[in-house]
């Protein structure tokens, strides 16, 4: 998507790759800065999944395959005994860095597998960029087509409530969540979102709010405990979040208080709509029961970061010294509360209370 600054527009992916470098926007300066970072090794890209200077889905997925090419690059320049170890402890290292994402797991695996059949290190480093770049690529296509199917649930004059951040930020491009707002808003129609402030991280009201502007969309950033009472107040007429991973059964696990919204919407007959790409399917995962979820540190929750009055970024804590804090990153949605799952191979609606993901899939 295009990026405003100093009144010049320019075209940005979220995560892509030069030469041998992992470039990203910078997720943690953002509302205040706008910063590309490099990562030179694979191990600079891990740390980057790690601390969530790359974060979202889909951008994870891309960027941890950009990272095992980049473990294949500097493999190849090893001594060929030492190549298929350096790459197998590679492999190892960028699964470790977050659990939840299903589309890590899918890339990784994908850019690994286009190694396999390689009959020297050489045509193994052109095999692993052209499926890493392949992988973002679909992300973006994939992303761009959600907007395009996901339009039609967005009336003109729309209320939209979304979680967290599924824009193009959480992607290579476009985004989940987002990309049938910017695609209804593209198409003359007039959309108005609210925009959870999504704690402890503030996804929402740093990354969704920065998108939305940027993208001239009207927007409120909302508490997170207030969507009910907008809900109830009749301002809210759809909900769309994205996944992180969705379970063979449609159960779905996304950015902590997903759940919460979808009972809400449930209690005052929204509809509650996700948006993902079918790379965010794990059709191992039975049921979301079996979706791995992300504890992270309690000072996420402790310290809170933002600008202060001259323009300094500062972290403060909000929390009493020596006060315990949990900090689930992610919970489930069961398939029961969701209406239909927005994909890149159209919609798929809830049939008594599942989806059948396995046959969409397929198709
Ligand atoms: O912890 P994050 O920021 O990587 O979490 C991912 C998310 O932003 C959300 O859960 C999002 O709604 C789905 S990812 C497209």
């Amino acid at each position: 998507m295009k990026v405003k600054i100093n009144n010049e527009e320019k075209h940005y992916r979220t995560v892509w790759m030069k030469e041998s470098d992992v470039c990203m926007i910078n997720q943690r300066l953002l509302p205040h800065r706008f910063k590309v970072h490099k990562c030179k090794t694979y191990i600079d890209t891990v740390e980057a999944i790690r601390n969530m200077t790359v974060r979202g889905a889909g951008a994870i997925g891309a960027a941890a395959g950009y990272a095992m090419c980049q473990a294949v690059i500097e493999a190849a320049k090893l001594p060929e005994e030492e190549a298929v170890n350096y790459v197998l402890d590679a492999e190892k290292r960028i699964r470790d860095a977050r659990p939840t994402a299903q589309n890590l797991f899918y890339a990784v695996e994908r850019v690994y597998n286009s190694t396999i059949n390689a009959d020297s290190l050489e045509r193994a480093v052109s095999f692993a960029v052209r499926e890493a770049e392949q992988n973002a690529d679909d992300d973006a296509e994939a992303c761009k087509r959600i907007g395009e199917y996901g339009q039609w649930l967005v009336a003109d004059g729309a209320r939209v409530l979304t979680h967290c951040n599924a824009g193009w930020l959480a992607f290579v491009d476009y985004g989940s969540a987002l990309s049938p707002v910017y695609a209804a808003k593209a198409a003359g129609k007039k959309v108005l979102v609210y925009a959870d402030e999504t704690r402890p991280r503030l996804q929402g009201a740093n990354l969704t709010a920065w998108e939305l502007l940027n993208e001239g969309i009207e927007h409120y950033v909302i508490p997170d405990n207030a969507a009910g009472y907008f809900m109830k107040e009749g301002k809210i007429r759809i909900v769309i979040v994205g996944a992180d991973r969705i379970a063979a059964n449609g159960d779905t696990a996304n950015k902590i208080g997903t759940y919460t919204k979808a009972v809400l919407a449930k209690e005052n007959g929204i509809p509650f709509y996700v948006a993902a790409p079918t790379s965010t399917i794990d059709i191992n995962c039975k049921t979301g029961k079996d979706i791995p979820i992300e504890y992270r540190s309690g000072d996420e929750v402790h310290w809170v970061s933002g600008m202060d009055g001259s323009g300094r970024i500062r972290k403060v804590r909000v929390t009493p010294e020596g006060s315990k804090a949990l900090n689930p990153a992610f919970d489930v949605t069961p398939a029961e509360l969701i209406t239909g799952i927005i994909t890149e191979k159209g919609i798929l609606f809830n049939e008594n209370k599942r989806f059948n993901l396995e046959t969409l899939l397929q198709a």
